[in-house]
């Protein structure tokens, strides 16, 4: 697969498997991983184990029916924008084969709001029972930075019904601007037009409320990340996903100068330290839900972040390189 092109194989793969979903419950007697100690629940919400798809690997929620079969406990589609969008001019995504690592810079590329939540809805009925799909969210491209709330509270209300729970997307790297909404003023705006949102469709629509959880960069300086936990408490919110890719690219063996951002092993150190911070500040909060993400390859690897307070944990590069089975090799 490493000799064909990282987009193009990616889409084979997501155009030809979705052909074989009748097939997937057969995978899932091979890939059980359902052990009570390790359960996790939280408003609602209730996940068979610690493990999940980060976002960005299944945008438009092709293959939710394969991940529920293949173990994990729950799928973040997404990043999924009110309007549909083509993303960025290919070439978009590189492998960096000797750091184990890839950069992108998609921007978004998807197939918009209305037709997602239509696919979770049909998801849903195939999938186990306590598989959780959560959704994450961003901003278009052509909408102008200071509208951004609108395009958030846009996707919260067509897909409240479909997801599980929301993640506010302020950390990619490939949408212009859109990591200067994790500022502290920014950050105020956002939350408090989002948060109005949720309230008025537990409202009007008589709906639960919903889990939000906040996604971000792992260039976050100590003093910015304590800042956005605390207007990440201020306004409600349930958590924040740690993190996203980064702009850095130190010490990488690989020669590439491609700008987006970077995820895999090169990240695992900057994400874990991100995490310690947040754990730090949230102490005994058991309501705070902290997901850890960034360079997890193997069990060593999910078990850091679980030390460093992680109450769930996501994988995408360490997928690719280490395939499918890498629930059998973390959970097992
Ligand atoms: C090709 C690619 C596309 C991604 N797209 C998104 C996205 O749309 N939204 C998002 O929040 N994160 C996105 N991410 C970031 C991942 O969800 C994850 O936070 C990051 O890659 C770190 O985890 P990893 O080292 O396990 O890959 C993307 C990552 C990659 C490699």
């Amino acid at each position: 697969m490493f000799r064909i092109n990282p987009e193009v194989i990616h889409n084979i793969i997501f155009g030809v498997l979705p052909w074989f979903k009748w097939g997937f419950p057969l995978l899932r007697p091979f890939y059980h991983f359902h052990e009570v100690a390790n359960e996790f629940s939280v408003m609602g919400l209730h996940f068979r184990n610690r493990l999940g798809v980060a976002a960005g690997l299944d945008k438009n929620g092709n293959m939710i029916e394969f991940w529920d079969a293949v173990g994990f406990s729950h799928i973040e589609v997404g990043t999924v924008t009110p309007l549909p969008q083509p993303g960025n001019p290919k070439p978009r995504l590189f492998r960096l084969i000797k750091d184990k690592g890839i950069i992108n810079r998609m921007g978004f590329n998807n197939v918009g709001a209305e037709k997602l939540r239509k696919r979770i809805l049909k998801a849903k009925k195939r999938v186990r029972k306590d598989f959780v799909i959560g959704v994450n969210i961003g901003k278009n491209k052509t909408t102008p930075l200071e509208n951004a709330f609108d395009d958030y509270a846009k996707c919260i209300n067509v897909l409240y019904d479909a997801a599980d729970y929301f993640v506010i997307n302020i950390s990619s790297p490939n949408t212009p601007g859109l990591r200067t909404l994790q500022g502290d003023e920014q950050l105020n705006t956002l939350l408090f037009e989002i948060i109005m949102k949720r309230n008025e469709i537990v409202k009007t629509k008589q709906l639960p409320e919903k889990c939000i959880f906040l996604k971000i960069a792992p260039d976050l300086t100590d003093e910015e990340i304590e800042s956005v936990y605390k207007t990440a408490m201020n306004y409600g919110l349930n958590g924040i996903v740690a993190t996203n890719t980064t702009i850095t690219r130190d010490n990488l063996l690989s020669k590439i100068n491609e700008e987006g951002g970077l995820s895999g092993k090169p990240i695992k150190a900057l994400s874990d330290r991100v995490l310690r911070k947040l754990n730090e500040l949230n102490g005994n909060n058991k309501e705070f839900v902290l997901i850890g993400v960034g360079g997890v390859f193997d069990k060593s690897d999910y078990k850091d972040k679980m030390i460093l307070g992680a109450d769930l944990v996501q994988v995408y590069t360490g997928m690719i390189y280490e395939g499918f089975g890498i629930t059998n090799k973390i959970l097992k």
